[in-house]
């Protein structure tokens, strides 16, 4: 439970006081502990005397003791560094790091000091927060043995009585609401692919948002898809015995606006290339390859409880990536739903394919003024940005600016990549319309000029997540397996969107 309160008069009573402090203060010779709560000052004044242990490098701790009858029990010092220097991803890895303390020790009752900071706002404290949120993530489902989660633990924020405001709780329930979303998506994306088919993914959508009187969940089978021609679809689900769906969760919300959105998430529940088969080393990565549609599900999730103006509806386009006896081949060529013919010269470009249907449907069918996919579409996005930034293809600048600043700040950090019409003759082919790959190099590029052929003059933002869907190194607090990207970024353009619009 997350609480926020000025500094009590009267001491602090807790088994963990967590204090920021930055490298300029350690190194100051005359140190002014009056920031600090008197119930700690000797402490840290005796500390600081004595020991040169703690530099107050950014995320690292150290733990002081006080008598076991003092008011205050525990006092865990946080290095932020270069204070002057921090961004608000810099307070998501604190939060995580404090957290990841405070798990070890099993603390009730946790007091996060924030008087000595320069300013107290609700974006640090949802920063804060956010982090200890991420820390806390488990996927242990397939765990005989399971961690008990503790109960009752409670982080009360202390700020200074100049700097409080009641309307820092508001912080709280957006960073709940937000990382519920985030957590869905991790929570379907991290799913082995026998335990998330089509189908399963299908059922868990149609169960989750059956809470929401708001939302509307429609489901087309195989046998619908075949009647609207969705054979690009059809085309990649037909080497699986799995069959695939199209799910289209709608929010409309009592009194709208009647602008529209469309969020449509690739969801290939494994992708093992096809005829044009991947090679095994780590093959089994490919159980992420939904997690565009995992984004997109997080997103609605967020989008329920945010309650916009707006009508959101979220596509998601559901297969299973599989070679055997009636998988389509190279070179076959398959008629989408947009009429658009496409040559198929590797069954490994699937992706393009299940979305260039889910997009020209959406378009066709839900006529939004916005379209955002989300897609782990393309090995060669991290070859370009690595797995920190996502890829932000776009045919309108005013949604590029306002997504590459929802990403700055929601931490689901993008880039801008090129849509030259130049890079259009990769894509030409001698028997189809288009083919689905271009020549070895920017594969990127090319495949958000194929999806562009599906998305007629809709404005349209296609994010290619291959690099940050899973397993991202170095910023701690995405942890392992799936990270989430996606959902706090939409959580973060809501406003954006409806300007644009
Ligand atoms: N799902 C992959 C992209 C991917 C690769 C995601 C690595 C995450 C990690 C996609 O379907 C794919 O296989 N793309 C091919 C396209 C190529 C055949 C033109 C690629 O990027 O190699
Ligand atoms: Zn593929
Ligand atoms: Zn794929």
């Amino acid at each position: 439970m997350f609480q926020v309160a000025t500094v009590p008069e009267h001491g602090i009573n807790t088994n963990l006081l967590v204090l920021f402090i930055s490298e300029s203060f350690v190194k100051k010779r005359k140190k002014d502990f009056s920031l600090f709560p008197d119930s700690v000052q000797a402490t840290l004044q005796q500390y600081f005397q004595v020991f040169k242990d703690f530099k107050g490098e950014f995320k690292e701790t150290q733990l002081l003791y006080q008598s076991a009858n003092s008011g205050v029990q525990r006092i865990l010092l946080v290095g932020m560094g270069d204070e002057a220097g921090l961004k608000c991803q810099d307070f998501r890895e604190l939060g995580y790091t404090f957290q990841t303390v405070q798990e070890k020790l099993n603390t009730k009752r946790n007091h996060i000091y924030l008087g000595n900071l320069r300013a107290c706002h609700n974006t640090l404290i949802e920063n804060l927060t956010e982090g200890i949120y991420f820390r806390q993530y488990r996927f242990d489902q397939y765990k005989s043995d399971k961690k008990t989660k503790p109960t009752n633990t409670r982080y009360i924020f202390l700020c200074s009585k100049d700097d409080y405001s009641p309307r820092f709780r508001q912080a709280f329930l957006r960073t709940r609401k937000i990382m519920n979303g985030v957590f869905l998506a991790r929570d379907l994306a991290n799913q082995p692919s026998n335990f998330a088919t089509p189908r399963d993914i299908k059922d868990k959508v149609i169960q989750h948002f059956s809470r929401y009187s708001t939302i509307q969940v429609e489901v087309l089978d195989k046998k619908e898809l075949e009647k609207l021609g969705m054979n690009a679809l059809l085309g990649v689900a037909k080497g699986s015995s799995h069959e695939p769906y199209l799910v289209i969760i709608k929010y409309l919300p009592p009194s709208s606006n009647k602008k529209r959105v469309a969020l449509v998430g690739k969801g290939v529940t494994f992708d093992s290339g096809g005829i044009s088969l991947k090679p095994p080393a780590n093959m089994d990565e490919m159980k992420y390859d939904m997690s565009g549609a995992a984004a997109v599900v997080g997103s609605m999730e967020i989008i329920a409880h945010m309650q916009p103006k707006m009508e959101f509806y979220g596509v998601l386009p559901l297969v299973e990536n599989m070679p055997d006896g009636s998988a389509m081949k190279p070179g076959d060529v398959v008629k989408s739903y947009s009429g658009k013919t496409i040559e198929v010269l590797n069954t490994d470009a699937e992706g393009r394919l299940i979305l260039a249907d889910a997009l020209a449907y959406t378009v066709e069918k839900i006529k939004p003024g916005i379209v955002i996919d989300f897609a782990t579409l393309t090995g060669s996005i991290m070859v370009a940005l690595g797995d920190k930034r996502a890829g932000l293809f776009t045919n309108s600048d005013e949604l590029k600016n306002v997504l590459f600043k929802a990403g700055e700040e929601s931490g689901d950090w993008l880039w801008p990549m090129p849509l030259d019409d130049i890079y259009n003759k990769e894509l030409e082919s001698n028997v189809a319309d288009i083919k689905n790959i271009g020549s070895r190099w920017g594969g990127a590029v090319t495949a958000a000029k194929f999806l562009e052929n599906f998305v007629g003059k809709t404005l349209w933002a296609h994010i290619d997540m291959a690099g940050t869907a899973n397993d991202v190194k170095h910023l701690g607090y995405w942890g392992k397996g799936a990270t989430g990207f996606g959902p706090r970024l939409i959580a973060q353009v809501l406003k954006g969107l409806n300007k644009i619009l």
